[in-house]
């Protein structure tokens, strides 16, 4: 409880409400500052953790689900405002809420039927999204405590660690996780995700993240440009499981491989927005063999703020707050409409280990998962 108070009162300054990092003259100092945002039912208490550059760019992390809470950045006159959909304080991402911010594990988007094979054996998850399993079932890694510890490190950095026991959620195998969060002066969030098993397993593993490059609860974002390095998609059928095909994106409302506003073409007549309600789909990154490799850039165009996402992840799932229908309250109380935010979730492609032919999501004894996903935010002149 050491810095419960002031925290409270320094959130609901950066509470989405836009502030000049240069007003008032001081810019907060780099490094990490931890403080007390919330309990759980038992007793548990919910840590903040806000990191800061030397640019005043802050990002608060949360220990319960790993969750980014709250992004600021400048926008092309160096105003502040936070850029991510959230809520002021720890207890409210208990209650029901789309995965904002979180570490999204053990699989990220779905898997069919809520099972799988492997090694001749079938493992059954929980249908949590009609017949479907969803992002790691009734109790993924958005919902359960992190272990944190702040790293010394030139640039401010958050490891957070998770033991996944054996069968949790229906999944096979200890699995030990830890992702650590680095915001570099560069105004680059780095999200470094390690994980090592002692039995075969199947492992997928995403941020989710609700982005308005206008600041969090300022509109729709149908005005965002959005470019996506992918030539081709994953279709999906009724129930958003891929169906299998790579489709190529050419002359179809899925090629952003030139920037293109969000909203020009969400709700023409076509067969996969129809299903998605909008954007809701696994892309299949253009790359040249492995490695980090651009994925996406998003620009708003009113305040200049330019988002843009790198991985060593073969696919990003796109996804237009399509869900979102005004009934969460969010910051300030502020309402998040339909479509007011986009998520970016770099990952192995849906439902991968029903898809034999879909870059394998298999993890076995003595292999380490290493993943690396950056978001970095800067400015168009
Ligand atoms: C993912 C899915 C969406 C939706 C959101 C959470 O992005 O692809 O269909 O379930 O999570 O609401």
């Amino acid at each position: 409880m050491k810095y419960g108070k002031a925290v409270f009162c320094s959130l609901a300054l950066v509470a989405g409400l836009t502030v000049t990092a240069t007003a008032g003259g001081q810019k907060p100092k780099p490094g990490i500052k931890r403080s007390t945002f919330g309990k759980m039912s038992d007793g548990q208490t919910i840590e903040l953790y806000t990191l800061t550059n030397k640019n005043g760019v802050q990002v608060g992390i949360t220990n319960y689900g790993g969750r980014i809470v709250s992004i600021l950045v400048p926008d092309r006159q160096g105003q502040m405002a936070d850029v991510v959909l959230g809520f002021d304080n720890g207890n409210d991402y208990l209650g029901a809420n789309p995965y904002f911010g979180a570490i999204v594990g053990r699989y990220a988007n779905r898997i069919a039927k809520a099972k799988f094979t492997l090694d001749g054996v079938e493992y059954k998850l929980a249908a949590n999204d009609g017949p479907n399993s969803l992002h790691g079932g009734l109790r993924g890694f958005d919902k359960v405590m992190w272990k944190a510890t702040e790293l010394a490190k030139e640039n401010s950095a958050l490891e957070l660690t998770y033991l996944s026991k054996d069968g949790e959620e229906g999944y096979p195998g200890n699995l030990s996780v830890k992702v650590t969060y680095t915001l570099s002066d560069e105004n680059e969030l780095w999200i470094d995700y390690h994980a090592a098993t002692d039995k075969d397993t199947v492992l997928n593993l995403s941020n989710h993240s609700y982005f308005n490059l206008a600041g969090e609860g300022h509109g729709d974002i149908l005005q965002h440009l959005v470019m996506i390095n992918a030539s081709r998609f994953t279709p999906v059928d009724g129930t958003l499981i891929p169906t299998g095909e790579l489709r190529n994106v050419h002359s179809t409302p899925f090629d952003f491989r030139q920037p293109t506003a969000i909203g020009a073409r969400i709700n023409d007549d076509d067969e996969q927005l129809k299903l998605g309600r909008g954007y809701d789909h696994n892309f299949v990154l253009d790359r040249k063999g492995s490695g980090m490799t651009l994925a996406a850039r998003v620009t708003e165009p009113v305040s200049g703020r330019v988002l843009e996402v790198r991985t060593t992840q073969p696919g990003i799932q796109f996804y237009t707050g399509n869900f979102l229908d005004g009934t969460i309250h969010g910051k300030g109380g502020k309402v998040y409409g339909h479509r007011f935010a986009f998520c970016l979730e770099t990952q192995h492609f849906p439902d991968s280990p029903n898809h034999p032919s879909f870059p394998s999501t298999e993890l076995k004894p003595g292999e380490t998962f290493h993943q690396v996903t950056v978001f970095k935010f800067s400015t168009t002149p």
